[in-house]
Formats: structure tokens, C-alpha cells, sequence
């Protein structure tokens, strides 16, 4: 998968409550390496704001929604707004986003391919549209 894009993920519905999975091996197009989630975010806020040179992620709304807008390589954004936990944002490496209009107790789930590393970082917004 070249272009960032929502990957509609199982949904178990059921009258106790509903379950949505995701497992390597199919479900998603890489193997998880890394799970974070940023919670609390004060209203107005903006998290994100860089792209990642090599990793591939995938954000999941667990609770409330946002938005993740996405400015590719050309300079355009697209936004995608999520707000339903079987909706998985794929977002390919090289990609630069920020996320923003968390709601009260949002909650986003971010599955990752590799380890964390500062060095995978690019957080200069015009070295990324000039590279
Ligand atoms: P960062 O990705 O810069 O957050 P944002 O771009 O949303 O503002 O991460 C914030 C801090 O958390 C930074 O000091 C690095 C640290 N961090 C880890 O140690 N491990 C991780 O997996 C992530 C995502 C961040």
C-alpha cells in the first residue's frame, strides 16, 4: 500500500458489546513492533507534526474522535477524520502528519512496524517538501 488510506478492520458484532482485532499476518499490511496511545489531550491541541522516514503506522480512534491530516510529498492535505474504533488509518512511511480536534476523552491507538527511534524523525516540515 503506497497512499495513506482507511482500512476497515473485523467487527464482531454482538448484543454484550461489540470486539474489533487485529492480529499479524493479515488484517493489517505489516507486522506490529510498537503500540502507543495519546490520551488527555487538553482541547485545541495538535500532536503529530512530523513524518516518519522508514515506519509505517496505523491510528485507530479507540474513544472520541479526531482528525489526522496528511500533507504528502507534493504538498497537498488530506484529512481524515476518525471517529469509529474498526477504522484504521494506514499511514505509509514518508507520510507527514499532525492530528488535531481530539474531543473530550479521545483516545488514539497507534500500531507501528519498529521500535522507537529518534533518528527515523522528520520533524522540519520544509526539509520534507523540498526533499
Ligand atoms: P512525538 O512522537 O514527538 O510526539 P508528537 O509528535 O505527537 O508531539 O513523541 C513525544 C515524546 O515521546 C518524544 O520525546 C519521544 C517520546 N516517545 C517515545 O519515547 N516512544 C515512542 O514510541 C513515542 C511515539 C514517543
Amino acid at each position: 500500500m503506497e497512499q495513506p488510506q482507511i482500512i476497515q478492520l473485523p467487527k464482531i458484532q454482538d448484543p454484550r458489546g461489540n470486539l474489533t482485532f487485529i492480529q499479524n499476518g493479515n488484517t493489517i499490511p505489516f507486522d506490529i513492533k510498537r503500540v502507543f496511545w495519546i490520551y488527555d489531550v487538553p482541547g485545541g491541541e495538535i500532536r503529530g507534526g512530523h513524518a516518519l522516514k522508514t515506519q509505517h503506522e496505523i491510528i485507530i480512534s479507540l474513544s472520541g474522535s479526531f482528525d489526522v491530516v496528511i500533507t504528502l510529498p507534493n504538498g497537498q492535505n488530506q484529512k481524515f477524520t476518525l471517529n469509529r474504533s474498526y477504522f484504521g488509518l494506514y499511514i505509509p512511511a514518508n507520510h507527514w502528519r499532525h492530528m488535531e480536534n481530539f474531543s473530550t476523552n479521545a483516545v488514539s491507538l497507534h500500531l507501528c512496524n519498529d521500535a522507537f527511534d529518534e533518528n527515523d524523525y522528520s520533524r522540519d516540515l520544509n526539509a520534507y517538501l523540498n526533499q
